[in-house]
Formats: C-alpha cells, sequence, structure tokens
C-alpha cells in the first residue's frame, strides 16, 4: 500500500511535468531554481550587486580588489578556492590606489600568528587549505614606508621599515575584511576600507605606480570617500 506521501509525490511529479511542458525555457529554468531550493537569495543578491569581473582581468588572486572576498569564496556559493580570510590594503581614505607587500598578520584565538603578504593590486588571502585561524582574532597591517623621492625606507642596517596600524577589537566571524571595511568609505555600515595613508600622510609616504606587469586594476572610483 503507498502511503499518501508518496501518493502526493507521484501525482505531483506528472502534473508538474505536464506543467512543465507547457511553459518556456526560462519559466523551467526559474521553476528549477525555487525546486532546487538550495540557493541564499541574500547572498546571491550581494554577489549580485557587486557587478561582473573589471574589464581585462581573469578571476584570479588579482580580481575585485577591496569586495568582500569570502562572499563568494565561502561554502555558499562555494567559488573555489574557499577563503579562510582574505581583503585587500589600499594607500589612502581617498582613492583606491593599492599598495604592494603590506604584511597582514593575525593573531588568532588559539595562538596561531599568520602572514600574508599583499599582491600588486593590494589583495591578500589565505585559503582553507594553508590556514585555518580560529575566531575571533586580532589583525595589524604591516605598512612599507617611502621616502619622498620614492625609494623604501630603511633603517641603517638596510632592513624596509614599516608602519603600523592594527585593528582595535577584534574580527569575530567575517572572513572577509570588506565585510566591514567596504569600498563605500566611511559611513554607518561601513568603517572605510583599510588603507596606510592619513590624507596627510599621503605626502611624506608616497606609494609608487601600479606596477606595469600588474593583472589586476584598482576599483572603479565612483563611490570613493567624500573623506
Ligand atoms: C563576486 C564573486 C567573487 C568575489 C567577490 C571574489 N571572487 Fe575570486 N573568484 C570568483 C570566481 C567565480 C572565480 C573562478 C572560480 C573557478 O574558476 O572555479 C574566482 C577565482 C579566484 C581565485 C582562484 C584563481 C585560480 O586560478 O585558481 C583566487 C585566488 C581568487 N578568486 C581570489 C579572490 C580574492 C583575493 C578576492 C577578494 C579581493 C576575490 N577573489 C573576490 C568569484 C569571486
Ligand atoms: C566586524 C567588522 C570588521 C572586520 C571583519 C574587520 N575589521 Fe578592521 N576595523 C573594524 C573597525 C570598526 C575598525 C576601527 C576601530 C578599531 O580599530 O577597532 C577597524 C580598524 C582596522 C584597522 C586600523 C585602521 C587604522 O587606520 O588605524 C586595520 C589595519 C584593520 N581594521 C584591518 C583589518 C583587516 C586586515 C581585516 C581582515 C582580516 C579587518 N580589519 C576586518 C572593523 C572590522
Amino acid at each position: 500500500m503507498s502511503s499518501p506521501l508518496t501518493h502526493l509525490a507521484g501525482a505531483s511529479a506528472s502534473a508538474l511535468g505536464g506543467y512543465v511542458a507547457r511553459l518556456g525555457a526560462g519559466a523551467v529554468l526559474a521553476l528549477g531554481l525555487v525546486l532546487g531550493g538550495c540557493g541564499n537569495p541574500v547572498i546571491d543578491a550581494e554577489i549580485e550587486a557587486l557587478g561582473g569581473e573589471a574589464e581585462g582581468v581573469a578571476p584570479g588572486e588579482f580580481h575585485r580588489p577591496g569586495q568582500p572576498c569570502a562572499l563568494c569564496h565561502n561554502d555558499y556559493p562555494g567559488e573555489d578556492p574557499l577563503m579562510a580570510v582574505a581583503g585587500t590594503v589600499f594607500a589612502d581614505p581617498v582613492s583606491f590606489h593599492p599598495v604592494e607587500g603590506a604584511e597582514v598578520i593575525l593573531y588568532d584565538a588559539v595562538g596561531q600568528i599568520f602572514r600574508k603578504e599583499t599582491n600588486c593590486i593590494g589583495n591578500f588571502f589565505w585559503t582553507r587549505d594553508e590556514a585555518d585561524p580560529q575566531f575571533p582574532f586580532a589583525v595589524e597591517v604591516r605598512c612599507p614606508t617611502y621616502n619622498t623621492d620614492g625609494t623604501p625606507k630603511t633603517d641603517p642596517t638596510g632592513k624596509p621599515i614599516f608602519k603600523v596600524k592594527a585593528m582595535g577589537s577584534w574580527v569575530s566571524r567575517d572572513r572577509s575584511c570588506a565585510g566591514c571595511h567596504s569600498l563605500t568609505g566611511r559611513q554607518l555600515d561601513s568603517t572605510g576600507w583599510i588603507y596606510c595613508n592619513t590624507q596627510q600622510e599621503a605626502a611624506t609616504n608616497p606609494y609608487p605606480p601600479i606596477a606595469e606587469t600588474c593583472a589586476g586594476k584598482p576599483p572603479r572610483q565612483k563611490g570613493a570617500a567624500s573623506e
């Protein structure tokens, strides 16, 4: 004897078959998404709002600087590679000029320390294969420094001098620095993107132009902070 449930499932499946046959391809696709039921409309909408790739930039370590990397590189929607933590470091609060060679350091809840350098477009990341920082963790960014003539600043022994920017609070669950440090600049929902120089410091610590060989492009200036 078939249970009412099996009966119902069988009936609706065949009814659905007839129904689907009468619909266009687009409607079938939409129906499939609804029935699939594994999407997350909130995250989908946030991803959609980020827009497509910058022209001429392939998906990879140099793409989408300043965007919340782990919105996409997370269990859902699961873009490869899954990120443990990722973000971007910029030069100042008014431009999207990237800082290459900044060192990002995480001090996690169980005493592990992780270090990464930013690439030519300012991005850094730890994939989940590389690192498993435990929340909450503290964050510090060591920014490279330059003389006004553009040469790297060093101490008398020739070691580069870094300027330390430490986050006063802990990161307790977001794998994307840009989850809080968004590209919209300082606002109610954002503490502003991560940067090395205040506007005043920009003249005395000039960051070099983006390397010509760099495969990334900075974010569009639209939406830059009015700070
Ligand atoms: C809007 C979604 C989205 C965002 C935001 C995003 N990525 Fe990606 N990323 C992708 C997709 C899609 C791919 C291609 C995945 C594939 O090939 O399977 C990709 C690929 C990559 C790869 C793998 C390249 C390779 O060859 O294996 C790296 C590394 C990467 N992204 C880093 C980043 C970093 C760092 C950020 C943040 C600064 C970021 N992504 C932000 C969607 C995104
Ligand atoms: C939960 C939101 C949040 C996340 C996620 C977050 N931050 Fe922050 N960050 C803040 C807030 C708020 C401040 C300012 C107050 C403070 O220092 O605690 C800040 C300050 C900073 C500062 C100091 C800024 C300055 O000019 O002195 C740095 C550097 C920084 N964050 C780096 C990072 C990095 C790198 C990541 C990712 C690994 C990250 N933050 C993730 C909220 C966040």
